[in-house]
Protein backbone atom coordinates (compact mmCIF):
# COMPACT_ATOMS: atom_id res chain seq x y z
CA UNK A 1 0.00 0.00 0.00
CA UNK A 2 2.65 2.50 0.68
CA UNK A 3 4.64 1.37 -1.88
CA UNK A 4 2.24 1.83 -4.23
CA UNK A 5 1.65 5.37 -2.55
CA UNK A 6 5.13 6.34 -3.14
CA UNK A 7 5.19 5.09 -6.62
CA UNK A 8 2.45 7.54 -7.20
CA UNK A 9 4.37 10.16 -5.41
CA UNK A 10 7.59 9.48 -7.58
CA UNK A 11 5.74 9.25 -10.80
CA UNK A 12 4.14 12.85 -10.19
CA UNK A 13 8.09 14.73 -9.32
CA UNK A 14 8.92 13.09 -12.38
CA UNK A 15 6.36 15.72 -14.75
CA UNK A 16 8.02 18.57 -12.37
CA UNK A 17 11.49 17.72 -14.56
CA UNK A 18 9.35 19.12 -17.28
CA UNK A 19 11.58 20.40 -20.00
CA UNK A 20 10.47 23.46 -22.46
CA UNK A 21 12.48 23.89 -25.03
CA UNK A 22 13.46 27.40 -25.96
CA UNK A 23 13.08 27.04 -29.78
CA UNK A 24 10.61 24.49 -30.56
CA UNK A 25 8.70 25.35 -27.67
CA UNK A 26 7.49 21.50 -26.90
CA UNK A 27 7.18 20.55 -23.23
CA UNK A 28 8.65 17.07 -22.30
CA UNK A 29 10.77 15.15 -20.33
CA UNK A 30 14.52 15.25 -20.56
CA UNK A 31 14.85 11.95 -18.42
CA UNK A 32 12.63 10.13 -20.80
CA UNK A 33 13.90 8.11 -23.69
CA UNK A 34 10.61 8.11 -25.32
CA UNK A 35 9.83 11.94 -24.64
CA UNK A 36 13.35 12.65 -25.99
CA UNK A 37 12.79 10.96 -29.09
CA UNK A 38 9.32 12.36 -30.02
CA UNK A 39 11.32 15.71 -29.05
CA UNK A 40 13.94 15.69 -31.40
CA UNK A 41 11.29 14.61 -34.11
CA UNK A 42 9.15 17.39 -33.26
CA UNK A 43 12.30 19.95 -33.39
CA UNK A 44 13.61 18.92 -36.67
CA UNK A 45 9.76 19.70 -38.22
CA UNK A 46 9.60 22.61 -36.68
CA UNK A 47 13.11 23.80 -38.56
CA UNK A 48 11.96 22.27 -41.69
CA UNK A 49 8.55 24.27 -41.51
CA UNK A 50 10.38 27.67 -40.47
CA UNK A 51 12.87 27.11 -43.55
CA UNK A 52 12.19 29.39 -46.15
CA UNK A 53 13.80 28.96 -49.67
CA UNK A 54 12.58 31.55 -51.87
CA UNK A 55 10.28 31.43 -54.38
CA UNK A 56 10.21 32.72 -57.95
CA UNK A 57 7.70 34.60 -57.29
CA UNK A 58 7.08 36.18 -53.52
CA UNK A 59 4.44 39.27 -53.14
CA UNK A 60 6.97 40.90 -50.97
CA UNK A 61 5.12 44.03 -49.06
CA UNK A 62 7.47 45.22 -46.91
CA UNK A 63 11.53 45.46 -46.43
CA UNK A 64 13.10 46.12 -43.37
CA UNK A 65 17.08 45.79 -42.13
CA UNK A 66 16.52 42.39 -40.50
CA UNK A 67 14.21 40.77 -42.81
CA UNK A 68 11.10 41.24 -44.86
CA UNK A 69 7.62 40.34 -45.16
CA UNK A 70 5.38 38.37 -48.01
CA UNK A 71 2.26 38.11 -48.19
CA UNK A 72 0.54 34.60 -49.33
CA UNK A 73 -3.06 34.78 -50.44
CA UNK A 74 -5.36 31.66 -50.99
CA UNK A 75 -4.93 31.89 -54.77
CA UNK A 76 -1.03 31.59 -54.69
CA UNK A 77 0.58 28.78 -56.32
CA UNK A 78 0.43 25.43 -54.41
CA UNK A 79 3.87 25.74 -52.93
CA UNK A 80 3.19 29.16 -50.99
CA UNK A 81 -0.32 28.02 -49.45
CA UNK A 82 1.28 24.75 -48.14
CA UNK A 83 3.84 27.01 -46.59
CA UNK A 84 1.37 29.02 -45.16
CA UNK A 85 -0.41 26.56 -43.85
CA UNK A 86 2.11 25.08 -42.43
CA UNK A 87 3.02 27.64 -40.50
CA UNK A 88 -0.55 28.49 -39.28
CA UNK A 89 -0.18 24.97 -37.97
CA UNK A 90 2.89 25.44 -35.89
CA UNK A 91 1.28 28.78 -34.37
CA UNK A 92 -2.09 26.50 -33.73
CA UNK A 93 -0.05 24.19 -31.65
CA UNK A 94 1.62 26.68 -29.57
CA UNK A 95 -1.75 28.22 -29.23
CA UNK A 96 -3.46 25.37 -28.60
CA UNK A 97 -6.25 25.32 -30.39
CA UNK A 98 -5.53 22.23 -32.86
CA UNK A 99 -9.24 21.63 -33.68
CA UNK A 100 -10.49 25.80 -34.87
CA UNK A 101 -10.00 26.13 -38.74
CA UNK A 102 -10.76 29.72 -40.76
CA UNK A 103 -13.71 31.26 -40.72
CA UNK A 104 -12.86 31.35 -44.13
CA UNK A 105 -10.10 29.81 -45.48
CA UNK A 106 -10.65 31.28 -49.21
CA UNK A 107 -10.41 34.69 -48.46
CA UNK A 108 -7.74 35.04 -45.41
CA UNK A 109 -4.21 36.52 -45.38
CA UNK A 110 -1.05 35.52 -44.66
CA UNK A 111 1.47 37.80 -43.95
CA UNK A 112 4.48 35.83 -43.29
CA UNK A 113 8.24 37.65 -41.61
CA UNK A 114 11.46 36.26 -43.39
CA UNK A 115 14.83 37.20 -41.54
CA UNK A 116 17.97 36.77 -43.84
CA UNK A 117 18.94 33.37 -42.34
CA UNK A 118 15.91 32.34 -44.22
CA UNK A 119 13.66 31.53 -42.28
CA UNK A 120 9.72 32.38 -41.13
CA UNK A 121 10.14 33.96 -37.89
CA UNK A 122 6.49 35.31 -38.01
CA UNK A 123 3.15 35.00 -39.19
CA UNK A 124 -0.11 37.41 -39.17
CA UNK A 125 -3.71 35.79 -40.59
CA UNK A 126 -5.67 38.65 -41.24
CA UNK A 127 -9.35 37.97 -42.43
CA UNK A 128 -12.60 40.64 -43.57
CA UNK A 129 -14.75 40.65 -40.38
CA UNK A 130 -17.40 43.21 -39.73
CA UNK A 131 -17.74 43.51 -36.20
CA UNK A 132 -16.13 42.44 -33.37
CA UNK A 133 -16.38 42.72 -29.43
CA UNK A 134 -14.25 44.84 -26.80
CA UNK A 135 -11.79 42.90 -24.76
CA UNK A 136 -13.17 44.20 -21.24
CA UNK A 137 -10.23 44.48 -18.17
CA UNK A 138 -10.44 42.05 -15.63
CA UNK A 139 -12.10 42.88 -12.57
CA UNK A 140 -9.29 43.59 -9.59
CA UNK A 141 -11.23 41.01 -7.19
CA UNK A 142 -11.56 38.38 -10.12
CA UNK A 143 -7.55 38.81 -10.72
CA UNK A 144 -6.56 37.80 -7.19
CA UNK A 145 -8.63 34.80 -7.21
CA UNK A 146 -7.25 33.17 -10.30
CA UNK A 147 -4.38 31.37 -10.31
CA UNK A 148 -2.06 32.43 -13.08
CA UNK A 149 -2.17 29.03 -14.21
CA UNK A 150 -5.95 29.28 -14.93
CA UNK A 151 -5.70 32.08 -16.88
CA UNK A 152 -2.74 30.38 -19.01
CA UNK A 153 -5.01 27.79 -19.69
CA UNK A 154 -8.83 29.02 -20.29
CA UNK A 155 -8.72 31.90 -21.91
CA UNK A 156 -11.53 33.75 -19.94
CA UNK A 157 -11.47 37.27 -20.86
CA UNK A 158 -14.40 39.00 -20.82
CA UNK A 159 -15.74 40.84 -23.69
CA UNK A 160 -18.50 43.43 -24.53
CA UNK A 161 -21.77 42.85 -25.48
CA UNK A 162 -21.28 46.03 -27.84
CA UNK A 163 -20.28 45.35 -31.30
CA UNK A 164 -17.81 47.99 -32.55
CA UNK A 165 -17.11 48.36 -36.26
CA UNK A 166 -13.85 47.00 -37.76
CA UNK A 167 -12.34 45.91 -40.83
CA UNK A 168 -9.41 43.60 -40.00
CA UNK A 169 -9.71 40.49 -37.76
CA UNK A 170 -6.26 39.43 -36.94
CA UNK A 171 -7.09 35.51 -36.40
CA UNK A 172 -3.74 34.75 -35.54
CA UNK A 173 -0.34 36.09 -34.98
CA UNK A 174 2.95 34.66 -33.64
CA UNK A 175 6.35 35.24 -33.54
CA UNK A 176 8.88 32.11 -33.31
CA UNK A 177 10.23 32.43 -29.55
CA UNK A 178 13.77 33.22 -29.94
CA UNK A 179 12.54 35.98 -32.00
CA UNK A 180 10.04 38.06 -29.79
CA UNK A 181 10.47 41.42 -28.19
CA UNK A 182 12.36 42.96 -31.26
CA UNK A 183 8.95 44.12 -33.14
CA UNK A 184 8.12 41.43 -35.52
CA UNK A 185 4.58 41.34 -34.58
CA UNK A 186 4.49 45.03 -34.50
CA UNK A 187 5.80 45.72 -38.11
CA UNK A 188 3.04 42.37 -39.28
CA UNK A 189 0.48 44.67 -38.13
CA UNK A 190 1.32 47.47 -39.41
CA UNK A 191 1.89 46.11 -42.57
CA UNK A 192 -1.19 44.62 -42.41
CA UNK A 193 -3.40 47.38 -41.45
CA UNK A 194 -1.23 49.23 -44.80
CA UNK A 195 -2.05 46.52 -47.63
CA UNK A 196 -5.31 44.86 -46.35
CA UNK A 197 -7.19 46.66 -48.12
CA UNK A 198 -5.64 48.01 -51.35
CA UNK A 199 -5.21 51.68 -51.94
CA UNK A 200 -6.37 52.51 -48.05
CA UNK A 201 -4.59 52.77 -44.50
CA UNK A 202 -6.32 50.84 -41.81
CA UNK A 203 -6.69 52.34 -37.96
CA UNK A 204 -6.02 50.49 -35.24
CA UNK A 205 -9.66 50.93 -34.52
CA UNK A 206 -10.33 48.90 -37.54
CA UNK A 207 -8.65 46.07 -36.84
CA UNK A 208 -9.40 43.34 -34.24
CA UNK A 209 -7.39 40.56 -32.22
CA UNK A 210 -9.56 37.66 -32.11
CA UNK A 211 -9.64 35.18 -28.82
CA UNK A 212 -6.47 36.69 -27.75
CA UNK A 213 -4.00 34.88 -25.39
CA UNK A 214 -2.42 36.09 -22.51
CA UNK A 215 0.72 37.11 -24.46
CA UNK A 216 -1.50 38.34 -27.34
CA UNK A 217 -3.36 40.49 -25.01
CA UNK A 218 -0.26 42.53 -23.60
CA UNK A 219 1.08 43.06 -27.18
CA UNK A 220 -2.72 44.23 -28.53
CA UNK A 221 -2.98 46.34 -25.31
CA UNK A 222 0.59 47.73 -25.65
CA UNK A 223 -0.42 48.60 -29.98
CA UNK A 224 -3.24 49.40 -29.49
CA UNK A 225 -2.60 52.65 -26.90
CA UNK A 226 0.69 53.62 -28.84
N1 LIG B 1 4.73 40.59 -22.25
C1 LIG B 1 4.60 41.92 -22.06
N2 LIG B 1 4.52 42.83 -23.07
C2 LIG B 1 4.57 42.34 -24.32
C3 LIG B 1 4.72 40.95 -24.61
C4 LIG B 1 4.79 40.06 -23.49
N3 LIG B 1 4.92 38.73 -23.66
N4 LIG B 1 4.76 40.78 -25.94
C5 LIG B 1 4.65 42.02 -26.48
N5 LIG B 1 4.53 42.98 -25.52
C6 LIG B 1 4.36 44.43 -25.70
C7 LIG B 1 5.63 45.14 -25.31
O1 LIG B 1 5.27 46.40 -24.80
C8 LIG B 1 6.35 45.27 -26.62
O2 LIG B 1 7.22 46.37 -26.67
P1 LIG B 1 8.69 46.29 -25.93
O3 LIG B 1 9.31 44.98 -26.34
O4 LIG B 1 9.39 47.49 -26.48
O5 LIG B 1 8.41 46.37 -24.48
C9 LIG B 1 5.22 45.51 -27.60
O6 LIG B 1 4.13 44.73 -27.09
C10 LIG B 1 5.56 45.11 -29.02
O7 LIG B 1 5.96 43.76 -29.06
P2 LIG B 1 6.58 43.05 -30.34
O8 LIG B 1 8.07 42.89 -30.18
O9 LIG B 1 6.10 43.71 -31.58
O10 LIG B 1 5.87 41.60 -30.23
P3 LIG B 1 6.54 40.18 -30.55
O11 LIG B 1 7.18 40.23 -31.89
O12 LIG B 1 7.36 39.75 -29.41
O13 LIG B 1 5.24 39.22 -30.68
C11 LIG B 1 3.44 37.89 -29.82
C12 LIG B 1 4.20 39.22 -29.72
C13 LIG B 1 2.96 37.65 -31.25
C14 LIG B 1 2.22 37.92 -28.90
C15 LIG B 1 4.41 36.75 -29.39
O14 LIG B 1 4.69 36.88 -28.03
C16 LIG B 1 3.90 35.33 -29.64
O15 LIG B 1 4.00 34.80 -30.76
N6 LIG B 1 3.36 34.65 -28.60
C17 LIG B 1 2.90 33.28 -28.69
C18 LIG B 1 1.69 33.16 -29.58
C19 LIG B 1 0.56 34.04 -29.10
O16 LIG B 1 0.16 34.01 -27.96
N7 LIG B 1 0.03 34.84 -30.03
C20 LIG B 1 -1.11 35.72 -29.80
C21 LIG B 1 -2.33 34.95 -29.93
S1 LIG B 1 -3.78 35.95 -30.00
C22 LIG B 1 -4.18 35.97 -31.64
O17 LIG B 1 -3.58 35.26 -32.44
C23 LIG B 1 -5.29 36.86 -32.13
ZN1 LIG C 1 12.80 21.71 -29.64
Amino acid sequence: RQSADQLIIDAGQKQFGATTCASCGMIYSADSLEDNFQHTQYHQRFLDSIKFVGWKKERVVAEFWDGKIILVLPEDPKYAVKKAEDIRQLADNELGFQQISLSCPSKAKTYLFVNHDKMIVGCLIAEHIRQAFRVLEQPERAKDMTKPDFMEHHRAWCCSTVPERAICGVSRIWVFSLMRRRGIATRLVDTARNTFMYGSHLTKEEIAFSDPTPDGKLFATKYCET
